[in-house]
């Protein structure tokens, strides 16, 4: 099965495109503050096994229009920073990239999911130089980024294990604990992030700021 079809060189360009741009933006973000805009970068387009999965999960059909615009996950990113400000600041510079238009936010952060869940998640629509579906060239393809803060990624790395990986004797339970330990996680960046400001205030004060 090759569910991308056709698209697929399209799907891989952009994201190194998009990859290109952030890892530029990022770059020149640390030359003038001596400062990274977030710790790592990661991306990925969606493997065709999972694709299929989703595309059934959905009930649509299992062709590449579908898998392009039906879901919207195909190319993604995620971008995990060591302080919430910082996920602010990368979504500034997303939206000011050239030839993105954001079309969908969710702010898990500021609204969390009940389970704990937190990150800021963002569909972008990327203009590349292919046809896209709609027989639009130069074409528009989406892109999914999330925003996350280390402790944010590690804990969704953790539930998305127990949710897809183990079968758990006490579900309950074990929510319950990821629930408080998100809650703790969170409590924990924010204090990082008080203590982050501080010190820049009292660097900036002190002419000790880079740049
Ligand atoms: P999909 O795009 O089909 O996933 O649905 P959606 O657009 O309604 O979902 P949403 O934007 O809320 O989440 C998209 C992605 O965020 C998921 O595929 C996961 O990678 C991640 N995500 C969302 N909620 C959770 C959660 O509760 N736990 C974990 N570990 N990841 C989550
Ligand atoms: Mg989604």
């Amino acid at each position: 099965m090759d569910i991308y079809g056709k698209y697929k060189e399209a799907l891989e360009a952009v994201m190194a495109h998009t990859a290109r741009q952030i890892e530029e933006y990022g770059a020149a973000e640390q030359e003038t503050t001596g400062e990274m805009l977030y710790e790592h970068l990661r991306y990925r387009l969606k493997s065709e096994e999972s694709m299929v999965a989703k595309l059934q999960g959905r009930s649509l059909p299992l062709t590449a229009e579908s898998a392009l615009r039906g879901v919207r996950d195909a190319v993604g990113f995620r971008i995990v920073c060591r302080f919430v400000s910082d996920i602010y600041d990368n979504i500034e510079h997303i939206k000011a990239l050239p030839g993105i238009t954001v079309v969908e936010e969710k702010d898990y952060i500021r609204q969390v999911k009940p389970n704990g869940y937190r990150s800021y998640h963002m569909i972008l629509e990327a203009e590349a130089p292919y046809e896209d579906t709609l027989g639009r060239n130069p074409g528009r393809f989406y892109v999914e980024v999330q925003l996350r803060t280390i402790a944010m990624d590690s804990w969704a790395a953790l539930e998305h294990d127990m949710r897809y990986k183990h079968q758990v004797d006490n579900p309950e339970l074990i929510g319950r604990e990821l629930k408080r330990c998100a809650d703790e996680l969170a409590s924990c960046d924010l204090s990082m992030q008080t203590i982050r400001n501080l010190i820049r205030k009292h660097a900036k004060k002190n002419g000790q700021e880079k740049a």
